[in-house]
């Protein structure tokens, strides 16, 4: 099967599995969860649920089954995009290619599913697998989601915007917190419910940072150059809000070799793991075309 296959694969079998873990839309209260799965039915690439199913097959094909973490992620990343389009954070009106959940509903439905999306997730893994295997994916991604990992690079993201003295070393921090922290996480998830050892963990756990930094620059590089049809998000949002992005602090070119350079960086990665696979050698390509 040729790598377009196979991540369709995943990502077919990631959409059923959210309609199935999911509460149904007819569940009261109706318009919360109505917009839950408005915002987790409403497209999406699916990368983090992807890694998630990819990184337990490269480890072990037979392993307990991957779809309720895969599901758990995605509730975690649609969370933090639907409090991110918020009037108080970037002020969004598209997501996905439709309207945002504070506009198609209202801001505190929005802020709610969102609430109800974060919490959902820790409910999914711990019903989901056996406990040893469920303390250690709890523990991957509660630190991942929480204020010294996503919160905190979306914090400072905010405080970053106008600002006039961020270094690279901040903008680093930003990046690799607020979008490469839950990209390494979903990796590890893989990896924890394969029971891969400690040294596999680690070595996947590093190119997924790598992975996860070149994504953001990617996204910083698209917000300038691709269009809002394309993206199904707004474009330009950046430089509009003052933000500190790769490309306001280095330029599209440079920006451009630096996302570059951290794919190189995850691809050699991902092959240091004595079962290296082209899967994610061609994933981590794949994402580069998108601004090729
Ligand atoms: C958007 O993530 C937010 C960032 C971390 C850049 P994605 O680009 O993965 O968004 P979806 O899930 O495909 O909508
Ligand atoms: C968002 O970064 C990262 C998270 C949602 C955690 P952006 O603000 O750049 O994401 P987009 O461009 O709105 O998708
Ligand atoms: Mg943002
Ligand atoms: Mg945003
Ligand atoms: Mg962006």
């Amino acid at each position: 099967m040729s790598f377009n296959e196979v991540f369709a694969g995943y990502v077919t079998q990631t959409e059923a599995a959210i309609d199935r873990y999911l509460p149904l839309a007819s569940t009261r209260p109706e318009k919360l969860h109505t917009a839950m799965r408005y915002a987790m039915q409403g497209g999406g690439k699916r990368l983090r649920p992807v890694l998630v199913l990819a990184a337990k097959d490269l480890f072990n094909t037979k392993a307990q089954d991957g779809l309720a973490a895969a599901v758990a992620v995605e509730c975690v990343h649609t969370y933090s995009l639907i409090h991110d389009d918020l009037p108080c954070m970037d002020n969004d009106d598209l997501r996905r290619g439709r309207a945002t959940v504070h506009r198609a509903f209202d801001e505190a439905t929005a802020l709610l599913a969102g609430d109800a999306l974060l919490t959902h997730a820790f409910i999914l893994l711990s019903h989901h697998y056996p406990a040893a295997i469920a303390l250690n994916l709890v523990r991957e991604l509660s630190s991942a989601s929480g204020s010294e990992k996503l919160i905190g690079g979306q914090v400072e993201d905010l405080l970053a915007e106008k600002r006039k003295d961020v270094s690279k070393a901040d903008l680093e921090f930003i990046h690799l917190n607020k979008t490469a922290a839950m990209i390494e996480c979903s990796l590890v998830l893989g990896a924890i419910i394969a029971e891969a050892s400690h040294e596999e963990t680690e070595k996947i756990r590093h190119a997924g940072r790598h992975l996860g930094l070149a994504f953001q620059i990617i996204d910083d590089i698209l917000d300038v150059t691709s269009d809002n049809a394309t993206l199904g998000k707004t474009v330009g949002k950046d430089a509009k809000a003052g933000k500190t992005t790769f490309v306001s602090m280095h330029g599209l070119e440079k920006s451009k070799l630096l996302a570059e350079a951290s794919s190189e960086a995850a691809i050699a990665g991902f092959k240091s793991l004595y079962k290296g696979s082209d899967f994610f050698t061609d994933l981590t390509k794949s994402l580069s075309q998108r601004i090729t």
